[in-house]
């Protein structure tokens, strides 16, 4: 068949077209094979929802809508143009935007599940971060562009909850708060999530902090507290404004909890509840406090959070991000000289861009960071991943030279934020990922 007589997918959002030119590939599988970025944590499977598209027109001419698609359309009350991409074929031309653009977004399809009205009791984890002040300064100095600093700040704060299965419920002035567990999860999951984006946001804003505010005399101080227990959760307002909506005591009790810390003189404080929920010896603790919150009658007792004993990989590798992707094309750019050098061999391998395949697998990289928190997710992803590198020519013996020159220019990258503890999280990470891939080589 000619280039011509393809169907032609045209992807709105950038405006690009490319033909439809293998009719056993999905509408994702296209995606791919032409360098466009999609991202699909569960790799195909029909369970993670990442790769959803709307179809703009042409809805006709794909295939109907399979079982999985059907019990996913219902539970998240889709329309019917939204589809997903892994379990789409075509037959005629189409134009399609891709729904998830970024990793972080994928948390807020949680809210997708959360049933209508105020239906459910579920098990949550609730993190309040205040932080003291910020507007306040922020609006008292006119030397800056307030616009972007309160939106790097916002940006700051929120992606420790999203990057951690979290979703952000409000920011109600210098207030977040992230919720942990709407869509399920074990409690232990949940409670360890929020503790890891309680350790992240104080991260990031120690970051903030020294790169960005330092020349505005501007430091951010913050006071997290986390408590876990049974909410009430539903969308609830007005039937063209329905809005999340979480009710409990629990709620109220981590809002307590967080404004502890002013009193104390901490920055971190989490129940016994939160405490409990996870095996002894997880969290490195520092100051024991009791208290009794207003309407309560029982005393409670409050931890100051300092750590995980042991290293945590997810919270290593998310805090290393911001700096390591500065610059993804370089990343991509010095990484497959190594590979090169060490295997020319490999060269032969790359048929297509090399600039889009550097672009493609940064892309790839961030989503599978943030995907370590959806340990099911990322273990299909990477089966898939590693079947279509078996179909490229990749054998196993590449993976150490992979492995090897990631490591090495992760390390050139980091320069001086560069840790051991951050080496060997990336090392163990990157073990996992290419030992995963590696099953499914030929
Ligand atoms: C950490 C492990 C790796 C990751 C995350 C990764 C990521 C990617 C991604 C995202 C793509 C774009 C296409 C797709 O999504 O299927 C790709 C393509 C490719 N990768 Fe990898 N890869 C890894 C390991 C390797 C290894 C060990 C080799 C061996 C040399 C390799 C060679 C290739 C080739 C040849 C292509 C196709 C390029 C083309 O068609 O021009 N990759 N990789
Ligand atoms: S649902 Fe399509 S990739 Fe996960």
């Amino acid at each position: 068949m000619s280039e011509e007589n393809y169907p032609i997918i045209h992807y709105t959002g950038i405006n690009q077209k490319v033909p439809y030119d293998d009719p056993d590939s999905t509408i994702l599988e296209c995606s791919i094979s032409h360098q466009i970025p999609h991202l699909h944590e569960c790799g195909g499977n029909g369970r993670c929802s990442t790769c959803r598209i709307r179809v703009i027109q042409g809805s006709k001419n794909i295939s109907p809508p399979t079982m999985k698609e059907q019990e996913m359309a219902r539970i998240r009350r889709w329309d019917q143009s939204v589809r997903l991409a892994c379990q789409c074929y075509v037959k005629g031309d189409i134009a399609i935007q891709r729904l998830v653009w970024t990793s972080a977004e994928i948390n807020i399809l949680q809210l997708e599940t959360v049933p209508e009205g105020m239906a459910e009791e579920r098990a949550i984890a609730i993190l309040f971060c205040d932080i003291r002040n910020f507007t306040k300064m922020a609006f008292e100095n006119s030397t800056f562009d307030m616009a972007h600093i309160l939106n790097r700040f916002y940006t700051t704060i929120g992606d420790p909850i999203l990057f951690n299965n979290g979703v952000i419920y409000q920011y109600i002035g210098d207030e977040i708060i992230g919720l942990f567990g709407v869509a399920g999860g074990t409690r232990e999951k949940n409670c360890r999530d929020a503790a890891r984006a309680a350790l992240g946001m104080n991260y990031a804003i120690e970051h903030l902090n020294q790169m960005e505010l330092v020349d505005f005399d501007l430091n951010i101080k913050t006071g997290i507290g986390i408590n876990f227990g049974k909410a009430f959760i539903g969308h609830l307002g007005h039937p063209k404004h329905k809005q999340l909506a979480v009710v409990g005591d629990p709620i109220n009790t981590a809002s307590r909890i967080q404004s502890y810390n002013k009193d104390v003189g901490t920055r971190i404080l989490i129940s016994q509840s939160v405490l409990r929920s996870v095996p002894e010896g997880t969290f490195e603790l520092g100051k024991e406090f009791a208290t009794t919150f207003a309407g309560h009658e029982h005393e409670s007792t409050l931890y100051e959070l300092k750590g995980f004993k042991e290293l945590d990989v997810q919270l290593e590798l998310q805090s290393s991000m911001d700096f390591l992707f500065t610059n993804k094309d370089e990343f991509a750019e010095k990484f497959y000289e190594r590979v090169f050098t060490k295997a020319p061999e490999a060269r032969e391998l790359f048929k297509k861009n090399m600039r889009d395949q550097g672009r493609l697998l940064t892309h790839m990289l961030g989503s599978i960071v943030y995907s370590l928190s959806r340990p099911e997710n990322l273990k299909s992803g990477l089966e898939f991943l590693g079947r279509s590198h078996s179909r490229y020519g990749v054998t196993k013996e590449y993976y150490p030279v992979v492995l090897s020159s990631m490591m090495e220019t992760i390390e050139e990258q980091l320069g001086e934020n560069s840790t051991p503890q951050l080496l060997m999280a990336w090392e163990k990470a990157l073990t996992y990922v290419t030992g995963e891939m590696m099953k499914y080589s030929g």
